[in-house]
């Protein structure tokens, strides 16, 4: 076993653990977007973001493994900055207004992202919102 601290907790964790895979079994709540169990973790999203005493800057917690003596902080400012900033981003494709309503499809009030968006504090796209939708292309039958 490795010993680890998150949030100033001291925690056991497995070789070859990642850190976000240590926090849930220890009931410390890290949000993700892109994670998916039982699949290989790609950290793309950046939503899970830690900070890890030693690294400059903060690290993905779901593809980060933990390492004997490793200290992990999950919601000092500069990860809580990151996280906005990654959501921000990731909304900035969506037709989020000031209430909350989101038009980009059908799963407005019940998406992930959304929930993900109201829990670390991001209520509406900063960046301007880019218009994705494309003309149909319908020259091809196979299409
Ligand atoms: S959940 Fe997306 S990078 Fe970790």
């Amino acid at each position: 076993m490795l010993n680890i601290t998150i949030d100033g907790r001291a925690l056991e964790a497995r070789e070859g653990q990642t850190v976000l895979e240590a926090a849930r079994e220890a009931g410390i709540h890290i949000p993700t977007l892109c994670y998916l169990a039982e699949r290989s973790a790609i950290g793309s999203c950046r939503v899970c973001v830690v900070d890890v005493e030693g690294q400059d800057a903060p690290v993905p917690a779901c593809t980060t493994r933990v390492v004997d003596g490793m200290q992990v902080q999950t919601a000092t400012e500069r990860v809580l900055k990151y996280r906005r900033m990654a959501v921000d981003l990731l909304i900035s494709n969506h037709g989020l207004d000031s209430t909350d309503y989101c038009f980009s499809c059908v799963k407005n009030g019940a998406c992930e992202l959304q929930a993900v968006a109201r829990e670390v504090g991001v209520s509406h796209p900063t960046f301007p919102v880019a218009q994705t939708r494309k003309p149909v292309l319908d020259s091809n039958p196979f299409l």
